[in-house]
């Protein structure tokens, strides 16, 4: 036998200063969509935003309802709808920001397990790696260059045939 080591490589921003003026906007995007979550239920915002090859970007807030598991968080939201509309264009980054409504939270809050399985099928269905970023709302960031470092050993199309 022998074992097999998986390293993740987490990159940690300071603040959105230190970021690419590219991702710095699409993080403002994502603090911007989470002020529009519908979270009646948990109080908890989250915000995302995706970046498209085409430069286009695509929003995504958490959408939840007064039956539990039909809602939504605001990852998937965010690339469904980007899906819908460019069924064909590669997502490039996916930014988020997630807090308790009113509330300062400092501490980066990484995609959910269903929301990194889901940002799996788009970087196996582009053959891309998918930047993506995640904070409170405000302070530190994190970023991760594919949603391999989140979800090693994934599940994918390949393995259904
Ligand atoms: N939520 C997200 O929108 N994204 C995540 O990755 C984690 C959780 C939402 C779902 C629900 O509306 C609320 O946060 C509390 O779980």
């Amino acid at each position: 036998m022998f074992y097999k080591q998986i390293k993740s490589k987490v990159q940690v921003f300071n603040s959105i200063g230190e970021l690419e003026p590219k991702d710095a906007e699409l993080i403002h995007k994502a603090l911007a969509a989470r002020l529009d979550a519908h979270s009646p239920y948990s109080d908890f915002q989250v915000g995302a935003a995706v970046r498209l090859a085409n430069n286009d970007i695509i929003i995504g807030n958490n959408q939840e309802n007064s039956s539990y598991p039909a809602g939504l968080c605001a990852e998937r939201v965010a690339l469904f709808y980007a899906s819908a509309v460019y069924p064909e264009e590669p997502v490039k980054t996916l930014a988020v920001s997630a807090a308790p409504k009113g509330q300062t939270n400092l501490q980066p809050v990484p995609p959910c397990g269903s929301c990194r399985q889901v940002i799996a099928e788009f970087e196996h269905k582009f053959k891309m790696p998918i930047k993506i970023y995640f904070m409170g709302n405000s302070g530190s960031i994190m970023a991760v260059n594919s949603i391999e470092c989140l979800l090693p050993l994934a599940f994918n199309k390949s393995f259904l045939r």
